[in-house]
């Protein structure tokens, strides 16, 4: 049975995690990444850090030369949205903006003034955000237009990193759904999008499926990282799509609440289902005639990292600073005595679709001390999450259970105020690698491991339950109540 890599291009880190053929971790490395905020609201990489990140990443999980571990197949999956600007050379043209950059409300208008909401809905699925790829392309045309006349590809991070290690332009439907350019019902590049931006499909990659080997190891990248050379690759998936996928989220009926620098929340559809509002998105699931719907904070994981990083620094060294911080939150009555937080840090894109939308603390007093700020960055985290939920089952798809995955999921003392907060049960999975696990079971079902996505995620193994307190839940009604109110008060305060 096959061993299978999977490679995450997150936007805190690059991991590569092998597996063996029961979704056992073999091996596992994280290179980290820093993210640039040149201006509030602006968030960039540069694809050549991915790739050279990726590349130490590798060779630190599959070691090298005799003792290199085998690899039969490796799956790819990344930050959604971000773009690669490539030139006929494939050079990277300037760094990427990131799928939380809200520079480009300008182009947003832009597309909302030539295609009409109906036609969008029924073009593309989703309606023109900061963060999706296109408004990006036209935000080059329109600022750098010395480096859009040199623009020959727009790449998606994974598929930049799969053009590195196999020389091959591809992508496939679940990150092709987050451009903007893509008809999503039926999973092609949107011919009527594309014309109506004037825009030239050869700027695009072609499409395979998730499951398929799009290539294989270079001679070039094996030297770079270690591999064989004739590994093959298969087109792997979004991290959304792979995140669902390395907990099972295969199959309606299945949701998944995620935190990484993002916080996410999943729900696998039979068919393309459209928000009425449009408040989350619909994408292509990696899995064949599956999507989903998904609502999306732009900062969960991050706000947390933000408040570790800015008002604890004196346990930033600290390797376990995240658990010190949830005990001392512990400790904290619900609401934290009135003091709400809007998580808002980089714009908001559910519910609100709102670039400018900023963060804040309200309601703050002398009895306040870190701990009360602590507990309301995670209750304004987990309020973000129930939003999104709202959403989905709004659309009359049911959330019997949530599965939790990511920050989220590690620490008790949160994984039982998600469960409070929802009103649910929810269900941490018993793996911590997240979208490299998904992307490397696509792999192995593509090496021929599995006959399918959904016989490949039975190996996946679930933890118990946490149920929701009633009374605990109830007992968040009122600061739920409070964090829903504050964020159209300080809109109308701007
Ligand atoms: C989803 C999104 C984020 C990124 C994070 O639409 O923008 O979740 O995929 O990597």
């Amino acid at each position: 049975m096959s061993n299978c890599l999977g490679l995450d291009i997150g936007t805190s880190s690059v991991k590569a995690a092998l597996f063996d053929g029961r979704g056992r971790t073999v091996a596992r490395a994280s290179e980290p990444l820093a993210m640039r905020v040149p201006q509030p609201g602006w968030a960039e990489q540069n694809p050549v850090d991915w790739w050279k990140a990726a590349t130490r990443a590798i060779r630190r999980a599959v070691g090298s030369g005799r003792s290199a571990r085998r690899v039969d197949a490796i799956g790819l999956s990344g930050q959604m949205h971000s773009s690669v600007f490539l030139d006929a050379a494939g050079k990277v043209i300037r760094p990427a903006l990131l799928w939380c950059d809200g520079r480009t409300t300008a182009q947003c208008h832009e597309i909302a003034s030539r295609v009409d909401q109906a036609s969008l809905r029924s073009w593309v699925s989703n309606p023109p955000l900061e963060g999706f790829t296109l408004p990006k392309i036209l935000w080059l045309r329109d600022n750098e237009p010395a480096a859009f006349a040199r623009l020959a590809k727009v790449l998606l991070p994974k598929d930049y990193v799969r053009l590195q290690l196999s020389g091959v332009l591809a992508t496939e439907p679940s990150d092709a759904s987050g451009t903007l350019l893509f008809d999503v019902a039926n999973r092609r590049w949107s011919r009527e999008m594309l014309a109506a931006m004037d825009l030239s499909p050869d700027l695009l990659p072609d499409v395979g499926g998730s499951t398929e080997i799009l290539g294989t190891v270079s001679a070039r990248a094996a030297t770079a990282t270690g591999l064989a050379a004739g590994t093959p690759i298969v087109g792997g998936g979004a991290d959304n799509a792979c995140g669902a996928v390395g907990v099972g989220a295969v199959a309606p009926g299945a949701v998944v609440a995620s935190w990484g620098t993002s916080g996410t929340v999943v729900c696998p559809t039979a068919a393309p289902k459209v928000d009425p509002q449009m408040r989350a998105h619909t994408f292509c699931h990696a899995v064949p005639d599956t999507w989903y719907v998904m609502g999306v904070m732009l900062t969960a994981g991050a706000a947390f990292a933000w408040l570790e990083r800015e008002l604890a620094q004196e346990l930033a060294k600290k390797k376990d600073a995240a658990d010190l911080l949830n005990r001392e939150a512990a400790r904290v009555p619900i609401g934290a005595l009135g003091l709400t937080f809007l998580p808002y840090l980089q714009g908001e894109r559910t519910p609100h679709r709102d670039a400018e939308a900023r963060g804040a603390f309200v309601g703050l007093s002398l009895a306040h001390t870190r701990a009360h700020l602590t507990r309301a960055v995670l209750e304004g985290i987990c309020f973000g999450l129930r939003d999104s939920l709202a959403i989905i089952e709004e659309l009359g798809l049911a959330v019997p259970e949530v599965m939790i995955t990511g920050g989220g999921a590690n620490a008790s003392f949160v994984r039982q105020l998600q469960a409070d907060v929802y009103g649910k049960p929810v269900v941490p999975v018993d793996q911590g690698e997240g979208p490299a696990l998904g992307a490397a079971l696509l792999a192995a079902v593509g090496a021929g491991a599995f006959p399918d996505v959904a016989a490949a995620v039975q190996t996946i193994r679930r933890r118990p339950a946490v149920g929701p307190r009633a009374d605990a839940h109830r007992a968040y009604d009122e600061p739920y109540r409070r964090f829903t109110r504050l964020y159209p008060a300080l809109r109308a305060a701007r």
